[in-house]
């Protein structure tokens, strides 16, 4: 009852260079192994949010990532316990091979070639990618290539998993397959995401984002139907 959240977020605000105020004042927690759905309209905050969450950007308040404050110093700490998965697959994915992306990470980090290439083929089996190492990440499949994605943070065996609209792209089947997959990694979550039928599958919670704030959170259903927040 009294472990404390493996993220802590308070007053967080970010403007941007040319004067957007894009988060204006959230305050958030995550606990260990929970997944919480972030909802809202486009230009919400949601990705400005998330991308505070390992540092590629940093605006006002105070974050705490595994007890640690996020802060230059503590950085690359940070990095190792938050994975983040961009939106667009191909933005992460630019090595020559499934495997040499994969483990970029880790190399990254320090590792020797041998291991982190270990823990890169681990983690291509954690996402049953693992017969895909020797392909050209831009011959796979969308489904495949958010496979991989995710393997690259789970080569840094990260503790939190953040993923910013990760069924773009992905048809039915390959959507069906990411719950699967996530629903069988135990770290905590965060998914950004308009894809109601896919945060009811995975989420315990729900935020609901609006103009740089939190308006509202209650679980997948509530915020649905306060806001109307169905597709078609
Ligand atoms: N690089 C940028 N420069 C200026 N404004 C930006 C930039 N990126 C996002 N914004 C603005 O910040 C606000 C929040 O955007 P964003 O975090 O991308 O929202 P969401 O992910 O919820 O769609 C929007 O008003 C958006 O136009
Ligand atoms: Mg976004």
């Amino acid at each position: 009852m009294h472990s404390s959240p493996v993220i802590d977020i308070q007053g967080l605000r970010y403007c941007y260079p040319d004067g957007t105020v894009a988060l204006d004042g959230v305050d958030f927690q995550l606990q260990a192994g929970e997944t919480v759905a972030l909802l809202g309209a486009n230009g919400s905050g949601k990705t400005t949010f998330v991308l505070h969450l390992n540092g590629l950007i940093a605006g006002e308040g105070t974050i705490q990532i595994c007890g640690m404050d996020l802060t230059p110093a503590n950085l690359a700490a940070v990095r190792r316990e938050v994975g983040l998965v961009f939106q667009d697959s191909d933005e992460q994915l630019f090595m020559p091979s499934v495997l040499e992306d994969v483990a970029f990470g880790p190399v990254n980090q320090g590792l020797s070639a041998t291991q982190a290439e270990l823990q890169a083929i681990a983690a291509l089996r954690q996402v049953g990618m693992e017969h895909a190492a020797g392909k050209a990440p831009y011959h796979l499949s969308a489904g495949e290539k958010r496979r991989v994605a995710i393997a690259g943070v789970l080569a840094m065996n990260p503790s939190i998993l953040v993923l910013d609209e990760p069924t773009t792209f992905l048809d039915p089947p390959g959507q069906r397959e990411l719950v699967a997959l996530l629903k069988g990694l135990p770290q905590g979550k965060i998914i950004v995401t308009h894809d109601i039928p896919f945060a009811q599958a995975l989420a315990s919670r729900a935020l609901f984002f609006a103009h740089g704030k939190i308006a509202a959170e209650g679980s997948v259903s509530e915020i649905v139907e306060r806001f109307g927040w169905y597709s078609v």
